[in-house]
């Protein structure tokens, strides 16, 4: 065979060859393509029918429709220093109390005098109280009073300057000195006599207050007036003080009412709010007596600036009290609606100052005549 026609043949070969691996290529793809528009040709009415289902299920169901009783939140910015004021303030050998200046203290005998109540007393005018400190003490007494009619009860110690604290403090220390029992006088300035949530009772035959006989019901019954009895004998590692049975102190009724039945004293309740409760978590639900709902929560202050953005509720009432120690309890008063643009009663907005010493009051109480 000639060396051209050979070649030739070989050509067409490869030519026939090559047209063949074309075609199946070309046949191979057309095949991909239509399947895979078939299988596309499947895939969109289901695609369709998910779309139709996400549809569905994003239409309101009327059973979960928006809760108009559900409670919604906006920022309310707090001056952060008033961490230092409110109801709630734990005062300790820790954490020092610093007065704002603001404080309104209302004199015992006199508010008794106006409301022409007699059926307990203190030892004279100069003996004050937080004015909010008031009604839930004499409410409180009269309860007590309607069932004993007993006319001894006294007020032996309540709102003190820091050097009236000083006074009882060296007076006692010099007393006591090494006795090696927990103490029942706190330093100047770590004194919660000093911001006036706190009041001493005593009784005017032997003055000795134990909460006994007749004046147990006082002590067994002031959370449901928003007392607790501060330095009990089991929490005397924590408090470290020694048991005042005669030493009440107003932290306000949800609060209250949650210690007693929960036995806290209020260094683990302020705990407890902090670490169990914060805003972004779980809100502590208290019901009171009288079966009102209060949800209550704790945002940390934001020390660094002068403003902390502090979350509050729309449309109810609401109360901010400072923890003295590293932020806000926000108790909201559930069941008590408020209008839209309603002045919410909260804290003042006047910074406290952080003077230690306090130089504006005096006292002209003796201290023997004032307890612990
Ligand atoms: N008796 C309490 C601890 C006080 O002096 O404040
Ligand atoms: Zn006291």
């Amino acid at each position: 065979m000639p060396k051209d026609v050979s070649k030739e043949k070989s050509i067409r070969k490869a030519k026939t060859t090559t047209e063949l691996v074309i075609s199946a290529i070309i046949i191979g793809t057309s095949v991909y393509i239509g399947k895979s528009c078939f299988d596309r040709a499947v895939t969109v009415p289901s695609t369709k029918k998910e779309a139709a289902q996400i549809e569905e299920i994003n239409i309101p169901d009327p059973s979960e429709a928006i809760d108009p009783n559900k409670i919604v939140f906006t920022a309310k910015p707090v001056n952060t220093k008033l961490k230092f004021s409110g109801d709630l303030v734990l005062v300790n050998n820790d954490y020092q109390y610093y007065r704002t200046g603001n404080e309104k203290l209302v004199s015992i005998m006199e508010k008794n005098d106006e409301n022409g109540r007699s059926n307990f007393t203190a030892v004279d005018y100069d003996y004050t109280i937080l004015e909010q400190v008031y009604s839930p003490l004499a409410k409180m007494v009269d309860d007590w009073y309607s069932i004993y009619s007993n006319d001894t009860l006294i007020v032996y110690g309540s709102h003190r300057t820091t050097e009236f604290q000083q006074q009882l403090y060296d007076q006692f220390t010099a007393n006591t000195a090494g006795d090696g029992e927990a103490p029942i006088v706190a330093p100047p300035g770590f004194s919660e006599h000093e911001t006036g949530l706190a009041f001493d009772f005593s009784e005017t035959v032997e003055y000795d207050y134990q909460g006994t006989g007749d004046f147990q019901w006082l002590n067994d019954n002031c959370h449901k007036y928003g007392f607790v009895i501060r330095y009990a004998a089991d929490k005397e590692t924590i408090t470290e003080y020694r048991s005042e049975p005669w030493h009440f102190r107003y932290v306000g009724i949800p609060h209250s009412k949650y210690m007693k039945e929960n036995n806290l004293c209020l260094e683990e309740y302020i705990e407890l709010l902090r670490n169990a409760h914060p805003y972004s978590g779980e809100h502590l639900e208290v019901t009171d007596e009288f079966g009102a709902a209060y949800e209550i929560y704790f945002f940390p202050s934001d020390d660094a600036e002068e403003y902390t953005n502090v979350p509050v509720p729309t449309g109810v009432k609401y109360d901010i009290s400072g923890n003295n120690v590293d932020g806000f309890i926000v108790t909201v008063h559930k069941d008590a609606k408020v209008e839209i643009g309603e002045e919410n009663p909260t804290l003042t907005t006047a910074p406290p100052s952080t003077e230690t010493t306090d130089t504006t009051e005096t006292t002209t109480a003796e201290t023997t005549e004032e307890s612990y």
